[in-house]
């Protein structure tokens, strides 16, 4: 191992966590987990700490970064105001998977937030998240852990290979609770648009009598022309080498059939199916998404970076429905398969 390494899935040892902090204080990065995915951290208000970070990921220079912090001071340190909207949102939700785009001060460097007026900002709930942000006593500018266009890291082995000595301190603590990405959302006279889907879903913020606006950019294609509201949507992202095909139906019944036509057309086909489909279907190249949303939401990363090992001609991945935290699964999933998508009635 190239990049310093803590082994954290045992116990928590705050000395390690210490030594991580205190490489982030000095300008380094540092690979750490949070409660959706693995991030790689740096000192968000040190502009060449955060460029370390660009240049690790491969990242586009015109994608902003989270900022993650530990305390509502800290966040009064970062944002021009504080919304009534915004404040329910903290109040609901923070610490938790929920990033919130604000008006920004300008002690951030530019860097962090690609040039933007505005700074996505969250308070993660992970305990050694929340413990190094403390010990380096700092917000921390962190992307999700990955080459860009890679899936997400949600493990220290599905990285290691790409992130090896790029980062110089590795926090492992073995897999992340939630596996996709955080909710992000701006409010927009009064209403949240969601910009990106996750564990907090649009459901759990109407439930708070607040409007939400469902970003159409996020089931469909983005025009490259398009003004886009998080850049982030723009960028290839999460697909495997291999083709994919995403499919979804209400009915159960008509899914599978459709699954095992395509099995059978002779094509060498890997299928991604739900637990209890998975002997259904008349081949053995099969991998199990898990059966409920939060299964599948913490497997489907780990799943679709082994997929290009079975050398199939084609992928075939089954929806879920795009409600609650099934448009999250389903807004990663139609990513990976580059939008190559049916829909059965
Ligand atoms: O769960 C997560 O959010 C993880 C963990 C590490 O916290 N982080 C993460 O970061 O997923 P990243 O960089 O992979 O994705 C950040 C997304 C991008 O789509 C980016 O465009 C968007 O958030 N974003 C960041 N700042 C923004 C801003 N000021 N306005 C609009 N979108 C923003
Ligand atoms: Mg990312």
């Amino acid at each position: 191992m190239k990049s310093k390494y803590a082994d954290l899935r045992l116990n928590e040892d705050i000395n390690k966590i210490e030594e991580a902090a205190d490489c982030i204080k000095h300008g380094g990065i540092v690979l750490f987990p949070t409660e959706t995915v693995y991030g790689i951290g740096a000192n968000a208000l040190d502009e060449k700490a955060v460029n370390k970070i660009f240049k690790a990921k491969g990242r586009a220079p015109d994608n902003p970064l989270i900022v993650h912090i530990a305390s509502i001071d800290m966040l009064n340190k970062l944002v021009q105001e504080i919304g009534e909207v915004e404040e329910k949102l903290i109040n609901n939700f923070w610490p938790g998977p929920l990033t919130v785009i604000f008006n920004r001060k300008n002690n951030i460097p530019n860097n962090v937030t690609a040039g933007l007026e505005t700074v996505g900002i969250r308070m993660p709930s992970n305990g050694i998240a929340r413990k190094l942000i403390e010990c380096a006593d700092l917000p921390i500018a962190a992307p999700s852990a990955n080459i860009s266009g890679r899936p997400s890291g949600t493990k220290i082995e599905d990285i290691i290979e790409e992130l090896d000595g790029k980062v110089d301190y590795i926090l492992d603590s073995g897999m992340t609770d939630i596996g996709v990405e955080s909710t992000v959302v701006r409010v927009i006279e009064n209403k949240v648009h969601i910009l990106r889907p996750g564990k907090i879903t649009a459901e759990d913020i109407k439930k708070l009598g607040i409007d939400i606006v469902i970003e159409k950019q996020i089931m469909e294609e983005c025009n490259p022309n398009e003004k886009v509201m998080s850049p982030g949507m723009k960028y290839r992202h999460y697909a495997p080498n291999t083709k994919c095909l995403l499919i979804y139906s209400d009915d159960e019944n008509k899914l599978i059939d459709k699954i095992n036509k395509e099995i059978a057309s002779g094509k060498n086909i890997l299928v991604l199916g739900r637990t209890k489909h998975l002997n259904k279907y008349k081949t053995e190249n099969k991998l199990d998404l898990g059966e409920s949303l939060e299964d599948i939401s913490k497997n489907i990363f780990t799943l679709l970076r082994k997929v290009d090992s079975y050398n199939s001609d084609l992928v075939i991945i089954e929806g879920v429905k795009k409600e609650g935290l099934g448009l999250a699964i389903m807004n990663r999933l139609i990513r990976a398969c580059e939008h190559n998508y049916t829909e059965i009635n």
